[in-house]
């Protein structure tokens, strides 16, 4: 299968039920998950997410969650999602990496490619970001990118920061 996107370090795949196990020991790891919800206890659990996952992508328009691997080493290194925030009409972009591969710049390097590839491929207006108020890390991934916070708005039964970001061709 022809790889979605590249970075200089990274490439994105389209997710199947194959990664399964991949995804359980992302959603499993407290550690990574601690910002974001309860870690998932059982396999059971994260096939529910990856269905969840399957009825949400869009990649026809460009759009879902894709797997993120190492090019060098070919190591999963976790995901990288451009889709709806929420119930509402803004696509976010989100990332969640096994923390084996933090620190290494990793998420600016591929949510640079992911942002350009919604504003000059799918030509979107605007792309947002949502973080808890202390996921330092992923709000500086955000600022890294070029998006400013904006206010904080009650989505996924929680209030999150929102930071946004325009797509510069068309200010
Ligand atoms: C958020 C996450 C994707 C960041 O990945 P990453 O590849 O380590 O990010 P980067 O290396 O590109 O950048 C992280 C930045 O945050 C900084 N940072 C990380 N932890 C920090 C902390 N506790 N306090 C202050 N700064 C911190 C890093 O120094 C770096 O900034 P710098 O380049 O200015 O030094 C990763 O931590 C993760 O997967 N976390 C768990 C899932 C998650 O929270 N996802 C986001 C949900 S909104």
């Amino acid at each position: 299968m022809k790889n979605f996107l590249e970075s200089e370090r990274l490439y994105l795949r389209e997710i199947s039920k194959e990664d399964l196990p991949l995804l359980f020991e992302l959603h499993s790891d407290p550690e990574v998950m601690k910002f974001i919800r309860p870690p998932e206890t059982t396999i059971q659990e994260t096939e529910s997410t990856l269905n969840r996952i399957f009825k949400t992508n869009k990649y026809e328009q460009g759009l879902g969650l894709w797997i993120c691997h190492e090019k060098n080493t070919g190591d999963f290194a976790g995901w990288f999602v451009l889709k709806n925030l929420d119930d509402t009409d803004d696509i976010e972009i989100g990332y969640r990496l096994l923390k084996k591969h933090w620190g290494k710049g990793y998420a600016t390097e591929m949510s640079k490619e992911l942002l350009k590839h919604g504003f000059e491929k799918i030509g979107l207006d605007k792309i947002v970001g949502a973080t808890r108020f202390d996921n330092i890390a992923s709000q500086r991934v955000l600022e890294k990118i070029g998006l400013k916070y904006t206010r904080v708005q009650h989505v996924y039964n929680t209030d999150a920061w929102i930071y946004e970001g325009f797509n510069p061709s068309k200010v």
